[in-house]
């Protein structure tokens, strides 16, 4: 696993300072995703799993360029794959950001588990944090990565966090299938990978 230091990452990339209100779920992972939108001016972000959208809420609010914001989530009575997950599943899907022109909710009964990559537009950064079981990360990164440009950035959050293991099962398998391109930030939760 390529472990990369909070100092080097944002000496690197910037700082991930924002205005407003951070998202309980983030925590200081929000800062690196920040950093990431203020650096590359993504134009389009997909998130898998907005929640009640407070991370989309800090991006937009702090990333003017944005011009389109993907938010992907279940509808209410969904049954998520993982009991743990099942007090996640918001009310009213990505209701911080409803107002926000720039946002388009996708809510299915399933989530991405029905979308397929001509669904969505090519986006510039994804955001994965849905279903954390094996399956449900394996999936939305299989479809994260048909829809990612080249060069854009696909995000995972989670990785470490034992009570949802199978974020960091499918991470660690990708990286020794395909040679340690996904990267931890250290201190953290969030991984990342460039598209090349
Ligand atoms: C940890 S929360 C996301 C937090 C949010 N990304 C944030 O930073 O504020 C996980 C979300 O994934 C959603 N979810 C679960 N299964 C999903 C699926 N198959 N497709 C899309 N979203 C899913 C849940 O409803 C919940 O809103």
């Amino acid at each position: 696993m390529c472990i990369i230091s909070r100092d080097t990452f944002f000496k690197i990339f910037g700082s991930g300072s924002f205005i407003g209100e951070g998202s309980g779920f983030m925590g200081s992972d929000l800062e690196p995703l920040i950093s990431f939108s203020r650096v590359f001016r993504p134009k389009t972000i997909v998130e898998i799993g907005i929640q009640r959208g407070m991370t989309a809420k800090c991006l937009l609010e702090n990333s003017p360029w944005i011009e389109k914001y993907i938010g992907i989530d279940v509808t209410p009575d969904h049954k998520t794959t993982l009991h743990i997950q099942q007090n996640e599943v918001p009310t009213i899907p990505g209701e911080c950001v409803k107002d926000d022109s720039r946002v388009e909710l996708i809510v299915r009964p399933h989530g991405s588990r029905e979308l397929q990559p001509a669904d969505l537009p090519k986006a510039d950064l994804i955001f994965i944090d849905g279903d954390h079981s094996e399956e449900g990360v394996l999936f939305d990164t299989n479809l994260a990565r048909q829809i990612i440009k080249k060069g854009g950035i696909i995000c995972w959050h989670d990785y470490g966090n034992h009570l949802v293991p199978g974020v960091q099962t499918v991470i660690d398998q990708l990286n020794i299938n395909e040679g340690d391109h996904i990267c931890l930030i250290e201190n953290g939760l969030l991984c990342f990978q460039f598209a090349i």
